[in-house]
């Protein structure tokens, strides 16, 4: 079957987040309350893999993290590395442009607490291989957090452990380099588990390959 880059926007295949989502529709009225679609260049040398869509942030505004704490970080990181052009305002339509970037989830809905469950995460896989393939000039791969990293591998065919855990650490998998990177979370950046110079440092080794590729 061929599975197509984006979840539908009202996707049915987890039941207990199609039930979040609904109860969103209420709680978080006039929001986008759906499956985020991933956002950027769609001839991208660099794919960022988040975990999920956070419930205020792009389950609200329908933009892959737009709206909550972890999207100051990563988009501030993406204009200082030359991946993304104009500015970010933390709303859909404030005009920031990807340059050869895009970014998408692990798991495109909302999860309660922020965790999908593992039948969750293997539902929504497909789409993420799906979103990896149709990037035809793709090179490097950031995962953000370990449920990115184990997904993105499985997405491609590998084992979940044939990664390398750990902010920081670089590895092969398929034709794709892969950095892995602690979640720019809030939680990670208010305790100084991630700083911006971490976090920048992992953009800049991915300037450094695609450049030099
Ligand atoms: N927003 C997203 O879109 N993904 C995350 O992983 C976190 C916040």
């Amino acid at each position: 079957m061929n599975v197509p880059a984006e979840a539908p926007a009202d996707c049915p295949l987890c039941p207990r987040l199609v039930t979040y989502r609904e109860a969103n529709k209420v709680s978080v009225p006039g929001g986008f309350n759906g499956a985020v679609a991933s956002f950027g260049d769609p001839d991208a040398r660099l794919c960022v893999v988040g975990l999920a869509p956070g419930r205020m942030g792009a389950n609200r505004t329908g933009r892959p993290f737009t709206g909550d704490g972890a999207g100051w970080m990563l988009y501030e990181t993406l204009l200082k590395t030359g991946f993304a052009r104009g500015a970010y305002a933390a709303r859909p339509d404030d005009g920031l442009e990807l340059i050869d970037c895009m970014i998408t989830n692990a798991v495109r809905c909302a999860p309660p607490g922020n965790k999908p469950e593992t039948k969750e995460e293997a539902n929504c896989r497909p789409f993420l291989a799906s979103r990896l393939d149709a990037l035809p000039r793709l090179k490097v791969i950031v995962t953000l957090g370990d449920v990115s990293r184990r997904n993105v591998l499985r997405a491609l065919g590998l084992k979940a452990s044939a990664g390398i855990p750990g902010h920081g650490s670089e590895f092969e998998a398929g034709p794709y380099t892969v950095l892995n990177s602690y979640h720019c979370s809030r939680l990670n950046t208010n305790t100084g588990r991630l700083t911006a110079e971490m976090f920048e440092a992992v953009f800049q080794r991915a300037r450094t390959l695609i450049d030099a590729a």
